[in-house]
């Protein structure tokens, strides 16, 4: 029994660890995707991790979708929005990594400090497959903060993203939805 518990505990402290360093540890690129008829701004956000970039390539092909309808894109990594005026963008994205079932820390904190107020949004959660809770916590955390929801969007990295498309690698199927995602998006003025 004695040995069981130790073992539990040794799981538990590696998983926080680890929890940890994927919170933190992340660096990923900060671009402009900018449309040739562009009328309206973008900001894509996101707390990048330190396995994959699943994350950006999502921000990526989202930004590459809103392209084709006018939108020009600013996809920043959230410690570089310090400075970045919110005010001049029509459109936020927030793209949040899905960890223990919430969605990243750094995402919840940037929510609660920035002024979202009648801000239209679109909220992206991302995960290996289990991102219902995170998902709804994303979409809550964004209304009790004041903004407005327009979309709200899960893409998997191990679960399948659409049964139908087999032929397909889930993360070709994720990327594609999200490219599709931004290119439905209209704004009302
Ligand atoms: C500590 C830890 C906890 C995680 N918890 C979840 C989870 O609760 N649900 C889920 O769908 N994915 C979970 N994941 C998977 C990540 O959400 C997924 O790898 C990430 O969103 C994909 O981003 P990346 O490709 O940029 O790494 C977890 C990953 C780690 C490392």
């Amino acid at each position: 029994m004695k040995k069981v518990i130790v073992i539990l505990l040794v799981v538990l402290l590696l998983w926080v660890c680890l929890t940890l360093f994927t919170q933190y540890s992340g660096r990923g690129p900060s671009i402009p995707i900018t449309s040739d008829h562009s009328s309206q701004n973008c900001l894509i956000v996101y707390n990048p991790d330190p396995f994959y970039n699943f994350d950006f390539l999502i921000c990526d092909k989202i930004a590459e979708g809103l392209k084709t309808v006018g939108f020009d894109s600013q996809i920043m990594t959230l410690d570089k929005t310090k400075n970045v005026e919110l005010s001049t963008y029509e459109l936020i994205v927030i793209c949040s990594n899905t960890y223990n079932f919430s969605p990243d820390w750094s995402t919840q904190k940037w929510i609660k400090e920035k002024n979202l107020l009648n801000k239209k949004t679109i909220a992206v959660t991302l995960g290996a497959g289990s991102t219902k809770r995170s998902k709804d916590k994303l979409e809550k955390l964004l209304l009790h903060n004041g903004a407005s929801v327009i979309e709200s969007k899960s893409f998997w990295l191990m679960k399948p993203n659409d049964q139908e498309k087999s032929n397909k690698t889930n993360e070709q199927v994720a990327l594609e939805m999200a490219f599709e995602l931004g290119r439905s998006v209209k704004l009302e003025k």
